[in-house]
């Protein structure tokens, strides 16, 4: 199969129309989103769901978002909708924000891969949205990647894992959060899923009190179940072995350059994720700058293309970690499963 590549920053009509044209007839396509790219299908015919795990090479029991273009399409998605949720949606929506809750009975079950509840966003950007609203269905859309590598920030990307396997791709230039939307359950107590751009403390203004799944900054033991099947699962994870090293950043920075030489005396090709406060230790080593430590989100932004980049430069990435609060703590749960949790103090 050819994948054709089309330009929607500047004129997007066109490209929109043939996408929307391709969801109605069962296919694939990738398109832009504020956090990564994502891979759609219509979320209501469950055999084109099942070409999205095929691209991706994606285990059947992980379940897809649905993703629409109204906050009251959701009436059709759930079972009802709470006023936790319509507070939420109001605040949030459109954004980087997937909120899980029981599913109505006309959701395929390769879509929740056979759980009782859904996952549905209403994404930001304007040709998602475009998109959406061109197909008159929910566009099922997991991260246009293959499984188990670094999640796509632009087009380039996505053809990297996926040409040939899809008919599409929109090029909507590289994606504003570079990763993927916080994953909210709204059954019983509230729980974050999976970190993102929007913060424990920006929802618990909204909602109170919340809390945060163990599997966050943490391996699954043997035997536990995921609250989230896609937890479960190796994730990000580039061409290269990945290691974290822990400390301040004056330690982890003279960590790193020792690490460094070790390895490359050893024969190994090394890099560095470097950041604007370390960068002027990295002198004449082979790094690039992810962004700001003041300023998690600008770390996220990179974070995928970099690992990316990297990986095609060197066998080792050393990347300094980041306190795990607020945007850091969607930083460090996507470093950390980058790095199989290899973590070093410094
Ligand atoms: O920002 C995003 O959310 C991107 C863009 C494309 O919208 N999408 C995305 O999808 O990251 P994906 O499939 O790569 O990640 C969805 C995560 C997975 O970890 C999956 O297991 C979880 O959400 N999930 C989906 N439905 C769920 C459900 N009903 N219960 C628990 N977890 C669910
Ligand atoms: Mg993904």
């Amino acid at each position: 199969m050819q994948t054709q590549v089309i330009n929607v920053q500047h004129n997007s009509t066109a490209g929109t129309q043939l996408a929307a044209k391709l969801i109605k007839e069962g296919e694939l396509v990738a398109f832009p989103t504020e956090t990564v790219y994502g891979l759609g299908a219509n979320g209501l015919n469950g055999e084109a769901v099942q070409k999205i795990f095929a691209a991706k090479g994606r285990p059947n029991d992980n379940p897809l978002i649905l993703h629409v273009s109204r906050k009251s399409d959701t009436k059709k998605l759930w079972t009802q909708v709470t006023p936790m949720a319509q507070r939420l949606m109001d605040t949030f929506w459109p954004g980087p924000l997937t909120l899980i809750y029981e599913r109505s009975n006309n959701i395929p079950d390769e879509v929740t891969a056979g759980l009782d509840t859904v996952a549905v966003r209403m994404p930001y950007n304007d040709t998602a949205r475009a998109l959406i609203r061109e197909s008159g269905v929910p566009i099922a859309a997991p991260s246009a990647n293959s499984s188990g590598r670094p999640s796509p920030t632009t087009a380039q990307h996505v053809l990297e894992d996926l040409n040939g396997k899809i008919p599409l791709i929109l090029d909507g230039g590289m994606c504003r959060y570079g990763v993927e939307s916080t994953v909210l359950s709204i059954i019983g107590k509230p729980k974050i899923l999976r970190p993102g751009a929007i913060t424990r403390h920006m929802l618990e203004s909204v909602i109170g009190e919340i809390a945060i799944a163990d599997s966050i900054l943490n391996p699954l033991k043997e035997g536990d179940s995921a609250p989230s099947p896609g937890m479960k699962y190796q994730h990000y994870a580039p061409d290269a072995d990945v290691i974290v090293v822990e400390g301040t950043p004056y330690d982890a920075a003279n960590c790193i350059c020792k690490m460094y030489a070790s390895y490359e005396a050893a024969g190994k090709k090394c890099a560095i994720l470097a950041t604007k406060q370390t960068e002027r230790f990295y002198q004449g080593r082979l790094y690039q700058v992810l962004g700001d430590r003041k300023a998690p989100q600008s770390m996220c932004a990179t974070l995928f293309a970099l690992l990316r980049e990297m990986e095609t430069k060197a066998d080792i990435i050393f990347a300094e970690g980041l306190d795990a609060e607020e945007v850091g703590l969607a930083f460090m749960n996507r470093l950390l499963r980058a790095a199989g949790f290899r973590v070093v103090k410094a």
